[in-house]
């Protein structure tokens, strides 16, 4: 029995109703209300447990999500109450390797005690104000982004999307600054920015664009050229700076205002940006007095071997995002930028409520100190090596299934041969059932993004799952 009694005083209409109930789970998920007037009509809601128990969910959590979630995803069948490290523990008790985080996020792994205490400290004591005020933990989080980066100033947001549309106004504002009405910032084919519209179109997989255009096209400004293509990238450049006779009848002209590139794609496949392209990407930004941009959301935070993903590639963007593992799995992103790009944005111009709150902030500076702490990195990359040496013999043994290993630090990925009568996605499926949890990128590629805090024997312990998995396969392809 879950009794509750309420009182509400509502203001309706110049009427004072005091609104008394009483509720109870055992009867009915609705409840009576009793009002002194009936010019306005209000009910007790029904609790999540009321629901949950009347329902039958506790037993059939899919049902509840067939049954009331948005069916933007498709998920498997499994759900974690808890986990511990790399390890997760589903509702049916099992356990699995969790070489997921997340997908690149929790990189402290899963039941970290330094993310709870700092998490449930700040909650206990002030979890959000707003940006009206300052916010001490978004200073100090702040201070440690720039003082381990290229960036002069930080701008907190809650996700990836929210961090590159930070970038994109950014890169818009600049460029009408500076007199150019038709800005166009180029991105990669295959690339990934997000699911809000204009980071969506910035995305480079036109199936995801796919039903949402306005008489089939996106958020306009954006070029696409393939990866790691320098001629496509200058020609582009040169195409863009030709303004058509329509824009320069109008008065107007159009521009570069970014060149925006994950230094390494992710979702794209696990391909790694290579340095003459993003160097030349620099020298085109330069002389075009536009942006580069990086997206950092996935590579970045330490996942390949190195704080920034970028600086694999020994450059130095204007601006750059963050988000994913910045809070470890508490949202929050970032989007930062240095020299001139450091002061486009000003007062109004841009903004997010929950940006850089206390809690998200605490959980940011945790798992920045942990980061911190002197050999981490190194040692990023030092299982990196070992999972990769290990996917390569994989690779080897097994060359009929799985062709390149590609990646930097703890984000790996294995393709899958294509035509070789297996998918990624049915890799990523057998390893599940085997008690390895993995993921797919692009089409053909299977990913490997275990937390940074992996242990060495459970690389290990991970490769012999994955091995048995592609012997398997190979096996029945025979
Ligand atoms: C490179 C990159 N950018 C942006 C995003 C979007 O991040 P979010 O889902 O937090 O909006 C993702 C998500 O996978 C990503 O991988």
């Amino acid at each position: 029995m879950n009794n509750s009694r309420r009182k509400t005083t509502i203001t309706h209409d110049d009427t004072t109703i005091a609104a008394t109930s009483t509720s109870s789970s055992s009867s009915s998920c609705s409840s009576s209300l009793r009002m002194s007037s009936t010019s306005a009509t209000t009910k007790d809601l029904i609790s999540p447990d009321d629901i949950y128990d009347n329902a039958g969910y506790e037993d059939d959590i899919a049902k509840m999500f067939d049954d009331n979630v948005f069916k933007t995803y498709g998920r498997y069948p499994l759900s974690f109450v808890s986990g511990s490290g790399t390890t997760l523990t589903s509702t049916t008790g099992r356990t699995y390797l969790d070489f997921v985080s997340g997908i690149s996020t929790c990189i402290l792994g899963h039941g970290d005690v330094g993310l709870a205490k700092a998490v449930s400290t700040q909650i206990s004591q002030l979890h959000h104000v707003s940006n009206l005020y300052l916010i001490p933990q978004q200073g100090k989080l702040a201070s440690w982004l720039v003082a381990n980066s290229v960036a002069d100033k930080v701008f907190f947001c809650n996700s990836g999307a929210e961090a590159n549309e930070a970038a994109i106004k950014l890169a818009r504002r600049h460029a009408s600054d500076n007199d150019i009405t038709h800005p166009v910032i180029i991105c990669a084919e295959q690339g990934f920015h997000g699911r809000t519209l204009a980071a969506l179109s910035a995305t480079g997989q036109p199936k995801y664009h796919r039903g949402f255009g306005y008489g089939g096209e996106m958020v306009r400004g954006f070029e696409h050229v393939p990866y790691n293509d320098m001629d496509a990238l200058k020609n582009m450049v040169e195409e863009i700076n030709v303004t058509p006779k329509d824009i320069k009848d109008e008065g107007g002209k159009r521009g570069v205002a970014a060149i925006f590139l994950e230094p390494l794609q992710g979702e794209g496949g696990v391909i790694p940006g290579s340095a003459a392209y993003f160097k030349l990407a620099r020298e085109l930004c330069d002389s075009n007095n536009a942006f580069l941009m990086c997206d950092e959301v996935q590579v970045g935070m330490g996942r390949s071997g190195s704080l920034w993903g970028h600086e694999k590639l020994d450059v130095k963007p204007d601006v750059f995002t963050s988000a994913k593992a910045l809070g470890g799995g508490v949202p929050i992103g970032a989007c930062m930028a240095r020299g001139e790009a450091a002061n486009v944005l000003g007062p109004g111009e841009h903004g997010s409520t929950y940006g850089g709150n206390p809690l998200a902030c605490a959980a940011g500076l945790e798992v920045a100190s942990r980061l911190s702490a002197p050999g981490f990195l190194e040692g990023v990359s030092r299982l990196g090596e070992r999972l990769k040496s290990g996917l390569e013999s994989i690779a080897n043994d097994y060359p009929g299934v799985i062709g390149e290993v590609r990646g930097w630090g703890l984000l790996l990925g294995a393709e899958v041969k294509d035509g070789c009568g297996t998918i990624a996605g049915d890799l990523v499926g057998d390893a599940m059932e085997a008690g390895l949890l993995l993921v797919t990128a692009g089409a053909n590629t299977v990913r490997f993004v275990p937390p940074l805090i992996v242990k060495e024997e459970e690389l290990d312990e991970a490769l012999a799952i994955f091995r048995d998995v592609v012997a398997t396969r190979a096996k029945s392809l025979q």
